[in-house]
């Protein structure tokens, strides 16, 4: 039966797993939720995602509050599959194998000691492998390899199952989701959010609205230029490939700066990815999928026996210090979950919670200041709508 309400305490723009996951959330707290997706839940970025929760492997020091917003939500990630599961009743696909990240040469083994004093000034736990340790760890690795970091507490999930347990448990829930319905317009009216007009004219009311809709997120209309949040699409291409001998080759997940190859854990595999500032262009090129095989066969020669399934390039959504924006707009009812970057499956379990707080006027929680939309209101106040 198609579902004709028009009316909801919240409307979530966007299906990708931050929209979904915010609505399961809602929904479970009794809010009135609709998740308004434009394609298929999860057909955005969150379909090109690796699905790596990895705060410690892509820790920055420069980013120390996003490394302990990613530390707090791989943290909240076993319960947040367990309740998920209960839920939905389907598996997300997560995967507790840990990582490695690897060096292949002198200089890469200079930048990779360099890594780990980074980790250890920052207590996390991280461990240094010699070559043979590793390659006994993982037999698939070349002989050639000079040094190895093991991060056992960095995992893995399957983006798309994970969309898929998601939509189940928001439906679960008692919350909606409307696909191939596509947000136009934010309306405002009386000084606050009222709701949304659609692509097809059609408006539903609410009283919040939550923008979480990737890097899409600073095309809707109707919002003024100090409301919005400076985004920019961040390319990365990938390929899908699985083993016809089955799973083996890799139990962890390799990481050889800026790529890697993340194992499903059953002979399917992600090889990622390109970082490249384009725009809104997501051709798949010669030259990235060459080098990410060249880089990749070299340190795990039984790559050039994969089979490529697919190959995929995504847009992360990128805010001007790499960091999301999850909190309130300036505008009444409106609530931003956005810019989740390199880090959104990750992030999915600890945005759903802050904007959930913030929905149900819980109080905030202890990380959220950080991640405050208005620590933009100076970037957007003198750009056009
Ligand atoms: P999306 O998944 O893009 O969802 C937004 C949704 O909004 C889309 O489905 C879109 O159709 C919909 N939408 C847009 N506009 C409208 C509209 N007007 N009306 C209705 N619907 C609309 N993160 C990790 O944590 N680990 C990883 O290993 C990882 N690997 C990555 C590898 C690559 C190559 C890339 C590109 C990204 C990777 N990421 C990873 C980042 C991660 O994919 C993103 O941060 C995350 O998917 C963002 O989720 P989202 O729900 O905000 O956006
Ligand atoms: N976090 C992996 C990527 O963005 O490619």
């Amino acid at each position: 039966m198609t579902d004709r309400s028009t009316s909801f305490d919240v409307a979530i723009i966007g299906g990708g797993v931050i929209g979904l996951a915010i609505g399961w959330r809602a929904a479970q707290r009794g809010l009135d939720v609709l998740v308004l997706e434009r394609g298929e839940p999860g057909g955005g970025t969150s379909r090109v995602a690796a699905g790596m929760l990895a705060p410690i492997a892509e820790a920055d020091p420069g980013e120390q509050p996003l490394l302990a917003l990613g530390l707090a939500s791989a943290a909240a990630y076993p319960r947040f599959i367990e309740e998920l599961s209960e839920a939905g009743g389907t598996d997300p696909g997560y995967l507790s194998c840990g990582t490695l990240m690897v060096a292949r040469d002198r200089d890469e083994s200079e930048a990779l000691e360099r890594e780990l004093a980074m980790r250890d000034s920052l207590g996390l736990p991280v461990r240094r492998l010699r070559a043979s340790e590793a390659r006994r760890l993982e037999p698939g690795l070349a002989p050639s390899l000079r040094l190895a970091l093991e991060i056992p507490g960095d995992h893995v999930i399957e983006p798309a199952r994970l969309t898929a347990a998601l939509v189940a448990a928001l439906r679960h829930a008692g919350g909606r989701l409307r696909s191939a319905t596509d947000v136009a317009e934010v309306l405002i009216s009386g000084g606050r959010v009222a709701g949304v007009r659609l692509l097809d004219g059609g408006e539903l009311r609410a009283a919040n609205v939550v923008v979480a809709a990737g890097i899409w997120s600073g095309l809707l209309a109707g919002l003024p230029p100090q409301a919005r949040v400076p985004l920019r699409p961040v390319k990365g291409q990938t390929l899908r490939l699985h083993d016809p001998a089955g799973p083996g080759l890799l139990t962890r997940v390799v990481r050889m700066p800026p790529g890697y190859l993340v194992p499903r854990g059953d002979g399917r595999y992600v090889l990622g990815a390109t970082m490249e500032e384009r725009g809104f262009d997501t051709t798949v090129t010669a030259g990235a999928v060459f080098e990410l095989l060249r880089d990749a066969t070299e340190l795990v020669p039984g790559v050039s026996e994969l089979v490529i399934d697919e190959l995929l390039a995504g847009l992360r959504p990128g805010t001007p210090d790499n960091a999301p924006a999850i909190g309130p707009g300036s505008i009444p009812g409106l609530h931003w979950a956005a810019g989740h970057h390199r880090n959104g499956i990750l992030l999915t379990p600890i945005t759903a919670e802050m904007v959930v707080a913030e929905l149900t006027g819980d109080p905030p929680h202890p990380l959220a200041e950080a991640f405050h939309p208005a620590r933009f209101a100076a970037a957007t106040a003198g750009t056009r709508a």
